[in-house]
C-alpha cells in the first residue's frame, strides 16, 4: 500500500473543497449540545502548591481535590514555567510537522514503546474513519530522546520536558493528600522517580468540511496526569456533566487532567474525563500534551487505604502499567474502553 502521508499535506492541497471520505464521520461530531452554562474549567495558583503557608496550602488542596471530582480538569497558573519556553516548544513542534514527508518518515516508528513516533490519525491500522491530525510522540523520561530536526527542538525540549515534570511532581503530591493518602503516597507506590513522560504534539491543520471531520474522538488519558499547552486556536472540548464544553485557550497556563491510573488509584473518586478535538477551516492548531505516567514496570491499583470491604471494594483489577500502555495505544481511542476492562 502507498505510504500513508500527512495531514498536512493533504490540507495543502491546492483547491481542496472537501474531505475524503475515509476522513468523514456517518454522525456529525461537532455537534451542537454545548454547555449553555457559564461554568467554566477551575483554576488551581500553582504557587500556593508550594506555599509555606499551611492555610494557603491546605485550600488549595482542597480546590485541587474538588477540581479532580468536579471536574478532571483545571488550569495551572503561577507556575513560573517562562512564557518564552512555552512558545519555543510550540514553534519547535510546527518545524517538527514542517519537514518534508521524507525527513519525517525516518521518525515513523512502529511500535507503541518507540522513543520517537510521528504519523497521522491516531493509529491507522484500527482507526475505521482517519482523524484529521498529525502527532509527534517522544519519550523524555526516565530517557530523554529527541528528533535531529529541527535543529533547536533537543535543546527546547529537555529544558521545557525538565520544568513540567518538576509541576506534575508536586501537582501529583497534591493530589495524593488531597485523597487523604500521604504526600508521597503515589510517588513511591508508582515509582514516579522512573516515571515515564511524554512529550505528545498535535497538530491540525485547517479542514474544509470541519463538520465532518475530528481531531480527535472522546477520549480519557491512560496516564496519571496530563499538563497541555496550545497555540491561540480552540478545538478542544471536554465533556462535563453530559455536555460539551469548548476550552478556551489561556494563554502562559497550563490546562491539567486526571488519566485512567489516577482513577484506577483514587478507586473512582477522581474520574478520567472524556475529551476530543475537533477543527476549523481557517487556523492550524497546535497542543502539545505531556502526559506524566507511573513507571513502566509498577503495577497500578486502588490504594488500599481508601477501600475498605463492606462500603468501599475495589473497583478496578491491578494491572502492570506497561501492559495498560500496550493495550492502549494498540486498540482503537475509543472513549473509556480500556478502562472498562479493568472494571
Ligand atoms: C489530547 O487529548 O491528547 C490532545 C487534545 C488537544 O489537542 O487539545
Ligand atoms: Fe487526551
Amino acid at each position: 500500500p502507498p505510504k500513508l502521508t500527512s495531514i498536512k499535506s493533504l490540507a495543502e492541497l491546492p483547491g481542496l473543497t472537501s474531505i475524503p471520505p475515509i476522513y468523514t464521520f456517518p454522525t456529525n461530531p461537532n455537534d451542537q449540545s454545548f454547555s449553555a452554562a457559564k461554568e467554566s474549567i477551575p483554576t488551581i495558583d500553582f504557587s500556593q502548591l508550594t506555599s509555606n503557608n499551611p492555610e494557603e496550602r491546605s485550600k488549595v488542596i482542597q480546590e485541587l481535590g474538588e477540581a479532580c471530582q468536579d471536574w478532571g480538569f483545571f488550569t495551572v497558573i503561577n507556575h513560573g514555567v517562562p512564557e518564552s519556553m512555552m512558545k519555543a516548544i510550540i514553534e519547535a513542534c510546527r518545524g517538527f510537522f514542517e519537514l518534508t514527508e521524507e525527513e519525517k518518515q525516518q521518525f515513523e516508528g512502529k511500535h507503541v514503546l518507540d522513543p520517537i513516533r510521528c504519523g497521522t490519525s491516531f493509529n491507522v491500522s484500527v482507526d475505521k474513519v482517519l482523524f484529521w491530525r498529525d502527532f509527534l510522540k517522544v519519550f523524555q523520561h526516565p530517557e530523554f530522546h529527541s528528533p535531529n530536526k529541527p535543529a533547536a527542538f533537543s535543546e527546547i525540549a529537555l529544558e521545557f520536558s525538565k520544568r513540567v515534570r518538576q509541576l506534575a511532581r508536586i501537582i501529583v503530591r497534591g493530589i495524593s493528600e488531597s485523597l487523604g493518602l500521604e504526600e508521597n503516597y503515589i510517588d513511591k507506590a508508582l515509582n514516579l522517580e522512573d516515571g515515564l513522560q511524554v512529550l505528545a504534539a498535535n497538530f491540525y491543520p485547517p479542514c474544509p468540511q470541519p463538520e465532518l471531520a475530528l481531531g480527535l474522538p472522546p477520549h480519557s488519558d491512560h496516564r496519571l496526569l496530563t499538563l497541555l499547552i496550545q497555540n491561540e486556536i480552540r478545538g478542544l472540548q471536554v465533556q462535563h456533566k453530559g455536555k460539551w464544553i469548548n476550552v478556551n485557550p489561556i494563554p502562559n497556563s497550563f490546562l491539567a487532567n486526571v488519566g485512567d491510573q489516577i482513577e484506577i488509584l483514587s478507586n473512582g473518586k477522581y474520574k478520567s474525563v472524556l475529551h476530543r478535538a475537533v477543527v476549523n477551516n481557517k487556523d492550524t492548531r497546535i497542543s502539545i500534551a505531556m502526559p506524566h505516567g507511573p513507571a513502566l514496570n509498577a503495577v497500578v491499583a486502588p490504594a488500599s487505604k481508601l477501600l475498605d470491604h463492606e462500603n468501599n471494594p475495589p473497583e478496578y483489577k491491578a494491572m502492570k502499567y506497561k501492559d495498560y500502555l500496550e493495550l492502549q495505544q494498540s486498540s482503537k481511542l475509543d472513549g473509556k474502553s480500556c478502562l472498562e476492562r479493568l472494571q
